[in-house]
């Protein structure tokens, strides 16, 4: 039996799906597949979260310990998935619980098929069921493999589905998709998603998802990242120096740093790949920017990753892809950095070495990785007055196919939009990123996009713009020939700002975009604030709740409390997310709230007050029963203290939790609008002036209708006790009504096949 959920989660305003506020910088973590595939049971998973608990790695920042294909069998009578009873026996709950009390978490595996790779079952059709499972047994992150889609299915409609259902089930559970490409939907359904194929434990195979993870690198941020596939790193396929040029590569992508070896025998040498802090940090870097290739060759490449926000501060990966150790050289303009002097520290060796002027060279081991963190200064800040983009230096510029040049297409002609020429541009081939420090000095964007003339109807592009992180527009699909568009967007105290172009999920071939004019405009000779926060909502609880629209250019917000409307504002709590929780509330007190923004300009004036007072909704009903009479379920649960009234909630596996009935002042409930066959979940939910609880664990009832078959002669008799009979040619109809039949039917045997089920209406 499930256990209640007490959790709720804010939902809140974005074209985000999946706004859980979750997975903030990479997860980091440990899964099953790399090491031991389908052979893995309860006992090498509990041995493993041991292992993360103690051996270091936990404190380096591993939680997540994530079950991949196999530990699923098949679905019950009612349609709830079973744990694999020989490899799981005490089931996936008591397996939750154990990891739990190692303060790690757990994570599983499904597929948005019928069946997972593995052929276990999959999710399809059964999300609601499955998320509602899931966060009853305590799963805390969710790997949603590709295998066995049902023919012309659309894996976007899969993926919402499932997000909506996590996000449904009142547990915050991480959302990673494993679709094996990128689709433009999936920053919005899934907290990380895979980029390629699967790894394996090889250098080329690394280096082949490493250059496929890379083209989409300015999706990444708080919340959304590429997902490169899984850290082979200790299981004895590649060299001690790929190990440690893979873990390299993927903190440099702010990749999701889940280990894939066996954690209970690792070498120490092993062991310190995996938790080099220096390393990690690059990772997990609060600013969520992910590395890309500056420079270099196919063979020997100069990677460059932000850290922090202040333009100054890079990751550098030098990576020899030869098997000859290499001199390789890093200019610091290379890094979106100015000429001049910058000090150099070594997060392999642990060492500064330094100041270089201009650049640093050195000797790089065959298929190797110096991995660096350069300090110097970031690109000057644009001027007042007008500043075409293409005359400022790029924190990082990168480009699908061809080389950029200031001012020309990326077909090296004349920037030209319908027969429009510009003499002022970037020009640029899907995917691409191009990253500029405004420093909060800028307040408008402008630009005129499309698609450069010179691939005539050919080519199409979405167009994004990003402020410090935050979607600021989004242009939808732009084709060649097409009309072009002018935009002029508010960047008031915005540090950051990068321009994406994607290939609008059909290729890059003749994606040729245009920032045609594209530049900023300054007012303000000093930095200034973001804008003060506005829409700032509250609700009542216990927590209570608050959020509040997101500002362009906000790299935080500091939330201010009050216990009188006029009296001292303290301030409480800073958060990167446009909303929050208070929790420090006492019941019966009325708390006034207000919200600042917090960007490279300084702080923002607050927002307009809100308040809410603080109050705990009852606690979810227990002892759920469903009993079936006839075509009804009788419904029944203990009273639950301080309720006021019950909701129930119906559900089919694919659909969510429905309301049924609502303002119940009993604690029964006869459900007599059911379909005979079908398998119904119910819940039940309290409500108190203060809100609603979460909602009892779940109860099933299939309404079970027998037809009793009799031959009789070369007719076959059908009997049964009420309802319509309705029949069809294949199991999946369409059925249709055996007309003026009650109970009984006799027919000719005709048909090689026919199937029959009997509808209540
Ligand atoms: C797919 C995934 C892998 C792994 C297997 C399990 O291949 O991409 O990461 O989960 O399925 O069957």
């Amino acid at each position: 039996m499930a256990a209640s959920i007490l959790v709720l989660l804010v939902p809140l305003r974005s074209a985000r799906g999946l706004t859980n506020g979750l997975a903030l910088t990479p997860p980091m973590g440990w899964n099953s597949w790399n090491h031991f595939g389908c052979s893995v049971d309860e006992s090498i998973v509990k041995s493993e979260a041991d292992a993360m608990a103690t051996n270091g790695m936990k404190a380096a920042g591993y939680q997540y310990i994530n079950l991949d294909d196999c530990w699923q069998t098949n679905r019950d009578a009612n349609g709830v998935i079973v744990a694999d009873p020989v490899r799981f026996p005490d089931g996936i709950k008591a397996l939750a619980d154990y990891i739990h009390s190692r303060g790690l978490k757990l994570g599983i595996y499904s597929d948005h098929g019928t069946a997972t790779c593995q052929g276990k079952p999959g999710s399809y059709g059964y999300e609601y069921l499955d998320a509602l499972t899931y966060a009853s047994w305590g799963v805390d992150y969710l790997k949603y493999d590709n295998c066995n889609v049902p023919p012309n299915d659309n894996t976007n409609v899969d993926d919402a589905r499932m997000a909506g259902a996590l996000m449904a089930s009142g547990r915050p559970i991480v959302f990673s998709l494993c679709d094996w490409t990128f689709v433009s939907y999936m920053p919005d359904d899934g907290n990380l998603w895979r980029t390629t194929g699967d790894i394996a434990d090889t250098f080329s195979s690394f280096a082949a998802n490493l250059a496929g993870d890379s083209p989409m690198a300015y999706f990444a941020a708080p919340g959304r990242w590429n997902d490169p596939d899984m850290l082979e790193v200790g299981n004895g396929g590649m060299t001690a120096t790929q190990d440690q040029s893979q873990f390299s590569m993927w903190c440099m992508l702010s990749a999701p740093l889940i280990a894939g070896n066996d954690l209970t025998s690792m070498p120490a040498s092993t062991l310190a790949d995996l938790t080099n802090a220096e390393a990690i940090a690059v990772d997990q870097d609060a600013a969520g920017e992910q590395g890309i290739q500056v420079a270099g060759t196919a063979l020997r490449q100069v990677w460059c990753k932000p850290l922090g926000t202040d333009f100054n501060t890079k990751a550098v990966a030098l990576f020899n892809l030869t098997s000859a150790a290499t001199s390789m050289t890093v200019n610091w303009t290379n890094l979106g950095m100015m000429a001049g002097p910058a000090t150099v520290r070594d997060l392999w060796a642990h060492a500064d070495l330094g100041v270089f002027t201009n650049g640093f060279t050195t000797n790089v081991p065959g298929d190797g990785v110096v991995l660096l963190k350069v300090v110097g200064t970031g690109p000057v800040l644009p001027v007042l007055g007008t500043n075409d983009l293409d005359d400022l230096q790029p924190a990082y510029a990168y480009t699908g196919s061809g080389t950029m040049v200031a001012g020309k297409s990326i077909g090296g002609n004349t920037i030209t939009l319908n027969g429009v020429t510009y003499t002022n541009g970037i020009g640029v081939n899907a995917y691409s990123g191009v990253e500029y420090r405004l420093g909060a000095v800028a307040s408008r964007f402008q630009s005129d996009i499309g698609v450069d003339d010179e691939v005539g109807s050919n080519g199409s592009v979405v167009f994004q713009v990003y402020a410090d992180g935050l979607k600021i527009y989004d242009s939808g699909v732009m084709r060649g020939g097409a009309p072009h568009q002018t935009i002029d967007l508010d960047v008031t105290g915005v540090n950051r700002l990068t321009l994406g172009v994607n290939d609008a999920d059909d290729g890059i071939a003749n994606d040729h975009a245009d920032w045609a004019g594209v530049r900023v405009i300054v007012s303000n000779s000093t930095p200034v604030a973001p804008g003060p926060p506005v829409g700032l909502t509250t609700s009542a609880g216990h927590p209570v709740g608050l959020m509040w629209a997101a500002v362009p250019g906000a790299a935080a917000y500091n939330i201010y409390r009050s216990t009188s409307g006029n009296g001292m504002f303290t301030n409480i709590i800073s958060t990167v997310l446009p909303n929050c929780l208070d929790s420090n509330v006492s019941d019966g007190l009325t708390y006034y709230y207000m919200v600042s923004s917090v960007g490279k300009g300084g702080e923002s004036g607050t927002s307009a007050v809100a308040s809410a007072t603080a109050c705990s909704a009852p606690a979810a009903p227990t002892g759920l029963t469903a009993t079936l009479s006839g075509t009804q379920a009788i419904l029944d649960w203990n009273p639950a203290p301080d309720a006021a009234s019950y909701t129930v909630v119906r559900a089919t596996s694919g659909a969510p939790y429905a309301p049924v009935a609502a303002g119940l002042e009993t604690t029964d409930y006869t459900d007599t609008n059911r379909l005979g066959g079908a398998n119904y979940y119910y819940a039940v939910a309290s409500s108190n002036g203060c809100g609603q609880s979460g909602y009892s664990p779940y109860v099933f009832a299939s309404t079970n209708v027998t037809v009793g078959i009799r031959q009789s002669g070369s007719n076959v008799v059908l009997i049964w006790p009420e309802g319509t009979l309705q029949s069809a040619n294949t199991v999946a109809g369409p059925y249709s009504d055996v007309t003026n039949r009650v109970t009984l039917y006799t027919n000719v045997i005709s048909q090689p096949q026919q199937f029959y089920r009997v509808h209540i209406p």
